[in-house]
């Protein structure tokens, strides 16, 4: 399948369309990005890292049973994936209290919460993605209730599962954020990605930061960082 016009031109992200009304093609950036396009850098192979780191966490969670828009890595920085309707809303899955959570309500960062904490967002870089709660969503219409409940189940099983393959790999999973889609059938599906610029992963021993924060808070080499994470995976879901 080839690339044909470009249909989203994101901060690390470009989306484009193919042949089929059904898969387009995303291609990974080197830009790094932080408080909503005010910090900005180039780092040296973001774009090849995260697709793999992405495409690997994407393909362990279809295997477990999570639908998601992956169908294939095309290339170092492209993935090929199923076309999907958005939802406009980001959904963050704290297990440990850290970064805006930690700010807002001024709780120690690594507090471990009694239980795991569900955030919504929604999507807009003018409104710097207002955190919403699900009464906005289905008062404005955004999401039917009905898909809520669905994305809640899902949502705690990707957290369950994701947190077990990182164990596996010396990682903390402190929190993360996904997106979710439709496809061409109306079939409610993962979408986006899911790297170390989209999550929070801490080191199990050292507890040292492996994610964006690094470039956030200007803690550490990220390219060294990320290659590790890839590392890692790598080792436990390719090696056994
Ligand atoms: P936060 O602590 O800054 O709210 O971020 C929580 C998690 O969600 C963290 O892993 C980073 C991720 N995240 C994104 O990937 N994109 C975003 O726009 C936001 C707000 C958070």
């Amino acid at each position: 399948m080839k690339k044909q016009t470009l249909i989203y031109n994101g901060k690390s992200k470009q989306i484009f369309a193919t042949e089929s009304q059904n898969f387009i093609i995303m291609t990974y950036k080197d830009d790094e990005t932080a408080y909503f396009g005010v910090k900005k850098s180039v780092i040296p192979n973001k774009g090849m890292l995260n697709n793999k780191i992405s495409a690997l966490i994407f393909k362990y969670l279809e295997k477990n049973g999570i639908y998601t828009h992956f169908v294939e890595q095309l290339d170092e920085s492209e993935q090929l994936c199923r076309r999907a309707t958005t939802l406009p809303l980001e959904f963050i899955v704290r297990n440990i209290i850290a970064g805006s959570l930690s700010r807002r309500l001024d709780i120690e960062e690594g507090t471990v919460p009694e239980q795991p904490i569900y955030e919504i967002c929604l999507k807009s870089d003018v409104l710097r993605d207002p955190m919403i709660n699900r009464y906005h969503v289905e008062g404005l219409g955004i999401a039917k209730e009905e898909t809520l409940n669905q994305i809640l189940v899902i949502l705690k099983k990707i957290n369950e599962l994701l947190k077990n393959l990182l164990k596996k790999s010396h990682i903390d999973l402190i929190d993360f954020k996904v997106e979710f889609g439709f496809d061409t059938e109306g079939n409610l599906m993962l979408i986006d990605e899911i790297s170390p610029d989209t999550a929070r992963f801490w080191d199990s021993e050292s507890h040292e930061h492996l994610d964006r924060d690094l470039f956030r808070r200007d803690l550490g080499d990220v390219e060294t960082a990320y290659k590790e994470v890839l590392a890692r995976l790598e080792n436990v879901l390719q090696n056994g």
